[in-house]
């Protein structure tokens, strides 16, 4: 055995001691996964020329357009269509949080089956909320 080979595994033992004598985990090892939540909608939001100013309906479009268009721009079985005021007046009228809580949990009304997130169980509940708001504006 050299010193080189034992100083590396000295180095190692240092950090782990350092690491446990933290009462707890620094608070920064929880942030970087926050940040890159937070930053992917607005990385997200230039997709298209025509994207909306408001950046939480750009973020919605860029869903709805990956999504929820497959459905709702053709009115496919019954899936009310972006802007559609008639068809959305009565839905909004339950209140938003019944609106976005369909889009989240899926929910079979009259006029046929919206699948749980679009059928994309890889959307957060955020993203879907974006969505929507996308497609009553
Ligand atoms: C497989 C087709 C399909 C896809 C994909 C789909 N929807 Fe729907 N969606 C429907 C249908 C059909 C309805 C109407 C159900 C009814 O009222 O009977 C509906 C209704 C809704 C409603 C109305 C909820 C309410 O309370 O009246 C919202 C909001 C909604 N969809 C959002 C979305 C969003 C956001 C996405 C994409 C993430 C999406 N949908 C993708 C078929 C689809």
């Amino acid at each position: 055995m050299t010193k080189k080979s034992v100083l590396p595994l000295l180095t190692v033992s240092f950090l782990f001691l350092g690491a446990c004598g933290l009462e707890k985990p620094p608070a920064s090892l929880e942030f970087p996964e926050e940040k890159k939540e937070g930053a992917a909608p607005a990385a997200a939001a230039p997709a298209t020329a025509e994207a909306p100013a408001d950046p939480k309906l750009a973020a919605g479009k860029t869903v709805y357009d990956a999504s929820c268009a497959g459905c709702h721009d053709s009115g496919m079985m019954g899936a009310p269509k972006p802007g559609d005021k008639a068809n959305w007046a009565p839905r909004i009228a339950k209140g938003i949080d019944a609106v976005n809580n369909n889009a989240i949990k899926g929910f079979t009304g009259k006029a046929g089956m919206m699948p749980p997130k679009g059928g994309n169980a890889a959307l957060t509940d955020e993203e879907v909320i974006n969505a929507t708001a996308y497609l009553i504006k």
